[in-house]
């Protein structure tokens, strides 16, 4: 389906033409004064330089060609040469109607549609998960959404930090702990048993505690950094000791993520590429586009016309040892060679910047990818607490997903028992999803590149623009819908009518700029503009049903049209928050 502005433009390109001028200029937009017109054209301001001509000359012109067009109720040229415009109800209903008839209520899928791999989430394993993870899984969800929504074929990979010095650390306390276990020797062959020898809550307080007494006692740290270069040169017991971690951890961080209704296609992680480096190296070694600085193997990545320093990409440090850059590469090749994406997105801290345009650049350098891999850099910004620092927990220390999203609960849980009878397991329950939506809409209804405030009494208020307020939103219209349903009504299949007050015609005017905005979010990856619009939806939803009786209006057909309307307004919002990654509940 074309947007409602492709058809306007239409209709304003006949009327240049027809007016002796180039329809180039006949582009039409959503209005930005909004108590003047519901759709502009500014095309005679552009095209006064062509024809040496008052630009208001020229809107009159265009004005006079409208007068019986199909789509406009009012057309007016004004000063300085603007053509304001008024949509004729029946056009905009006619829109509706075709929209609601529609799978994916007029968005229109990719006519090329790509391979696109995400790369998103990035926990890493054994360490606690924190806020700073909590963004690169909301965003990414959402993102991984949308690309699938517009027909494309998406691969959500959570890429686990699952290679570091914190395995090292977990397997020297192990050792420290319970020296008994086989695998510490180096002439381990053995089968591992099933049993992992701690559970995730020993884990969990196995690395702060080795990590802590490793910055104080060298020795130990020496130890670390030991296994885990053992680790990765092949001990088996090490290796075996790894799969435990990896099991044990891998089965929490999925239950987290469920709770976070995000779920990826692929759990792979940086293990995963380590096969992948020495072919990798030995290729950059000899096709000369690696050297040796100062005992290290870099690959030159600073680009004519850089306005400051790019400085190498380090492929291997003078020990052989391979760094983050090396994985990311290597991650690459092994993507390449499964999954040939034509583009990979990655949704990671803004402060990893640098770090991926030296892998980017190495990447098309090396033809790691092929000249026309989209490699694509999507950073967002700290949340931040009140007081405008990094979120930490009220002791001050880092703040633990878990524990955030439990307190969001909490929050939704108190508000919904407020004034309200609801069953203790009805309302838990709501202040699950609730509070999701809470979280979700707080993070994505800001552009992911800014830093934000975490602020939990206004994501958790019922008013204002929040994710409970939309939900809110949300299960009115579905009780709405429902009494109609219980009084024998049928909803499927109802037509839209001609809107008859001025609230109805902006709620209509909103909802059809629903496939225009899904373009818009899609081409610049912003979420946050799904936000936006759902804000706008609600919004003007409320003030038309705050002004109309709906399920008291006597005329039959126009009460239909009514419900058509709630039905199209209930889709148009659910399918947004889906694309958010969030849910309505039946009530609330
Ligand atoms: N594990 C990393 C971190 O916690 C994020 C990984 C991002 N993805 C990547 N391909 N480097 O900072």
């Amino acid at each position: 389906m074309n947007t409602l502005s492709e058809l306007i433009t239409k209709e304003m390109e006949q009327a240049f033409t027809a007016a002796g001028y180039d329809a180039k200029f006949a582009k039409v937009t959503v209005s930005n004064r909004p108590d003047l017109c519901e759709y502009q054209c500014n095309g005679a301001m552009a095209a006064a330089k062509t024809y040496k001509k008052a630009p208001i000359m020229i809107a009159n012109d265009i004005v006079a060609n409208l007068q019986d067009s199909e789509c406009f109720a009012q057309v007016d040229a004004v000063n300085p040469g603007f053509i304001n415009l008024k949509l004729k109800s029946s056009f905009v209903t006619a829109f509706l109607n075709e929209m609601a008839g529609d799978d994916t209520l007029g968005v229109e899928k990719e006519a090329n549609p790509k391979t696109i791999l995400i790369d998103y989430g990035g926990p890493n394993v054994a360490k606690p998960l924190h806020v700073g993870h909590l963004r690169s899984a909301i965003i990414g969800e959402s993102v991984k959404r949308i690309m699938r929504f517009k027909g494309n074929d998406v691969t959500g990979d959570i890429h686990l930090g699952d290679w570091g010095y914190q395995m090292g650390l977990i397997i020297t306390e192990l050792e420290k702990r319970q020296p008994d276990l086989p695998y510490f020797d180096e002439s381990f062959e053995g089968e591992y048993p099933k049993e992992a020898p701690f559970t995730i809550g020993e884990l969990e307080e196995i690395y702060p505690t080795a990590s802590g007494y490793a910055k104080e006692h060298e020795e130990y740290r020496e130890k670390a950094l030991q296994a885990t270069y053992l680790l990765q040169n092949g001990h088996k017991g090490y290796r075996a000791i790894w799969k435990h971690i990896m099991n044990v951890s891998v089965t929490d961080l999925k239950k987290n993520y469920k709770n976070l209704n995000v779920e990826f296609d692929l759990w792979k992680g940086e293990a995963d590429a380590q096969k992948y480096i020495p072919g990798m190296v030995e290729m950059l070694k000899e096709k000369g586009f690696a050297h040796v600085d100062e005992g290290a193997l870099v690959v030159d990545v600073q680009e004519e016309g850089d306005k400051k320093e790019i400085p190498p990409c380090m492929i291997l440090k003078s020990d052989g040892a391979a760094l983050y850059d090396t994985t990311d590469l290597a991650t690459l090749v092994e993507r390449e060679e499964l999954y040939k994406p034509d583009e990979v997105i990655y949704v990671v801290d803004k402060r990893q910047e640098l770090h991926f345009v030296q892998v980017f650049r190495c990447a098309k350098k090396c033809g790691i990818v092929r000249p026309e891999t989209g490699l694509k850099f999507l950073g967002f910004g700290t949340m931040n607490g009140k007081d405008g620092k990094p979120f930490k927990t009220r002791e001050g220390g880092v703040m633990r997903l878990e524990n955030l999203i439990r307190e969001i609960d909490e929050e939704m849980y108190k508000k919904i028992m407020d004034n309200r009878t609801v069953e203790e397991e009805e309302a838990r329950n709501t202040a699950k999803t609730v509070g999701l939506a809470a979280i979700k809409y707080g993070d994505l209804s800001n552009q992911a590149s800014k830093d934000y405030v975490f602020d939990v009494d206004r994501f958790t208020s019922f008013e204002g623009n929040t994710g409970p307020y939309i939900l809110y939103t949300i299960v009115r219209i579905k009780s709405i819908l429902g009494k109609y349903q219980q009084d024998g009504g049928i909803i499927e299949d109802l037509k839209l009518q001609e809107a008859t007050n001025e609230s109805e015609k902006a709620l209509m005017l909103e909802i059809a700029k629903f496939n225009e905005m899904i373009n818009n979010v899609y081409a610049e990856i912003a979420p946050h503009k799904i936000c936006a619009y759902i804000y706008d939806v609600a919004n003007a939803f409320n003030k038309f049903y705050h002004e109309t009786k709906i399920l008291a209006e006597e005329d039959a057909q126009k009460k239909a049209g009514y419900i058509a309307l709630l039905k199209l307004t209930k889709d148009v919002l659910e399918t947004c928050i889906d694309l958010l990654g969030f849910e309505a509940p039946e009530r609330m």
